[in-house]
């Protein structure tokens, strides 16, 4: 085996090793799921945190719709703000891996959703404009919980 045949070796092994990482970037860790979703497999504290971030979205979204409700933005911003950006910045490297690209985003744009509703809020916007925002964010959700569900792997 000469030189070249060796380096041109390298070069295809190589490429292939940034496919493999791209193509998992891209995918994250998923399974075929049992309904028709496609699931993404995360240890069992893994997946504890996403449900426990998606209650502590259930709980923003009854907290917002009860500020608006009362006419008070001071709660409607609180309970919005609670599930912004600063709420997601804590999540390990190893879990971000395994969680698909489309996934990131769609998680990313509704923390970044809800710190809009707060500023909103302060900015003292109409209820129903807030309440329009709100239910833009629930479309994201509703999409989101049809197109994954969550399996331990572990
Ligand atoms: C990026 C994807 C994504 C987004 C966006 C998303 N969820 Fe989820 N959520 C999931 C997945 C995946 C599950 C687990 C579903 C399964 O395994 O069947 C889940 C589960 C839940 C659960 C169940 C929690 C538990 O303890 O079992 C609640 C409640 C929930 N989501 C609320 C929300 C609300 C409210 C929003 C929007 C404000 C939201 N989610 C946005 C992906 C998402």
């Amino acid at each position: 085996m000469n030189a070249k045949l060796l380096s041109i070796i390298a070069i295809i092994l190589w490429l292939a090793t940034i496919a493999v990482a791209a193509t998992f970037f891209v995918r994250g860790n998923t399974a075929q799921g049992t309904d028709g979703r496609t699931a993404i497999v995360l240890s069992g504290a893994e997946r504890d945190m996403v449900l426990g971030e998606m209650r502590g979205l259930l709980s923003s979204v009854h907290d917002v719709l009860d500020g608006l409700n009362k006419n008070d933005m001071t709660q409607v911003a609180a309970a919005a703000a609670r599930s912004g950006m600063g709420s997601a910045a804590d999540v390990n490297p190893a879990m971000m891996a395994k969680l698909p690209l489309a996934f990131k985003s769609l998680g990313m744009s509704v923390h970044h959703d809800m710190d809009a509703l707060a500023a909103a809020a302060k900015q003292n916007k109409s209820g129903a404009e807030i309440q329009g925002m709100l239910t833009d964010t629930l479309g994201k959700c509703l999409a989101c919980h049809a197109t994954w569900q969550l399996q331990t792997a572990n």
